[in-house]
């Protein structure tokens, strides 16, 4: 293990990232790359910066110099246009297709052996992209954001009954978009599940903001967010490089799990040291099962309309 691991991007997500490695003391050294020139120096050297004050090792480099990549661990791509107001993640595919094709080719010729992590909208296309452009394994390359979207969920349940966010747990599946499937059922407080703790109505007002949240930190503050997306890329992070095995719910490639077959789809990965070792499936009710397939049915049509194959 060399320690390190290459950020394409550097807007709020990827800038967030590189400071949370960095503070976790995740990898050796974080290479931080964007076309734009000097963002990348200028967000470098803004961390190193703040080294001599939070007494961190100053431990990143940065520079579009791809060869600096060479042999990373892992790569996080949150390179692309983000969402502005009004606008879904759908919105950005045909341009953040090019964007993303792009980076992960390149990348892939520096880091062949690398675990990918996708953060770029639309989340579960641009897995899917950037799979085909690095000829990536299935198991070298997963999508961030049912963590999110999970976090998001536990976040508002653990406000509803006023209990520790640390008592919440909280399954997503699906899409990272409109059609995401939270699943309450297998949504625990304490291990009690939140369908024994509150009523279908507060349950259905709460997946809603969850299917919302990130159009909601938009209208607020009129960019996308970073914090909570930052956090999920790094709980990825520590799991692969510290060999957790942990179950998380993940974007992955299906070939039949779930009765999905070609397709990037939230579901319950173990990541660990070789990236995503395993697909859980677990039971789901008729209902559950179906929005699955909507969701991945949909995600199948969008690759056609960028010259995608299942
Ligand atoms: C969000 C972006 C990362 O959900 O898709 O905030």
């Amino acid at each position: 293990m060399n320690g390190k691991i290459t950020v394409f991007g550097a807007g709020n997500v990827g800038g967030a990232v590189t400071r949370r490695l960095i503070e976790r003391k995740l990898c050796k050294k974080v290479v931080l790359v964007d076309r734009s020139p000097g963002k990348a120096e200028g967000i470098a050297l803004d961390i190193l910066e703040a080294s001599p004050v939070d007494l961190l090792e100053p431990v990143c480099v940065s520079g579009d110099d791809l060869e600096q990549t060479r042999n990373s661990e892992i790569v996080v791509i949150t390179a692309g246009a983000t969402r502005k107001e009004g606008m879904t993640r759908d919105d950005l595919l045909k341009i953040n297709a090019d964007i993303v094709r792009q980076c992960v080719s390149k990348a892939a010729l520096y880091s062949p052996y690398a675990f990918y992590i996708i953060v770029s909208n639309p989340l579960n296309l641009m897995c899917h992209v950037a799979m085909r452009a690095g000829q990536i394994p299935r198991t070298r390359i997963s999508g961030m954001a049912g963590i999110l979207d999970a976090s998001r969920f536990q976040y508002f349940l653990s406000k509803e009954l006023n209990i520790s966010v640390e008592n919440v747990q909280a399954m997503v599946l699906g899409e990272h978009g409109e059609d995401m499937v939270p699943v309450p059922r297998y949504s625990t407080v304490a291990g009690i599940p939140v369908t024994e703790m509150m009523p279908p109505g507060k349950i259905d007002e709460l997946i809603a903001r969850t299917r919302d949240g990130g159009a909601e930190i938009i209208r607020l503050m009129h960019t996308s967010a970073f914090y909570a997306p930052a956090s999920a890329v790094i709980q990825m992070v520590a799991a692969v490089v510290m060999d957790k095995k942990k179950i998380l719910p993940c974007t992955a490639y299906l070939t039949g799990e779930y009765g999905i077959d070609g397709a990037f789809v939230g579901v319950p990965v173990k990541l660990g040291a070789n990236g995503v070792e395993e697909i859980k499936e677990i039971e789901l009710t008729d209902q559950e099962r179906t929005a699955l397939h909507a969701s991945a049915d949909k995600i199948k049509k969008q690759l056609a309309l960028i010259g995608e194959s299942c």
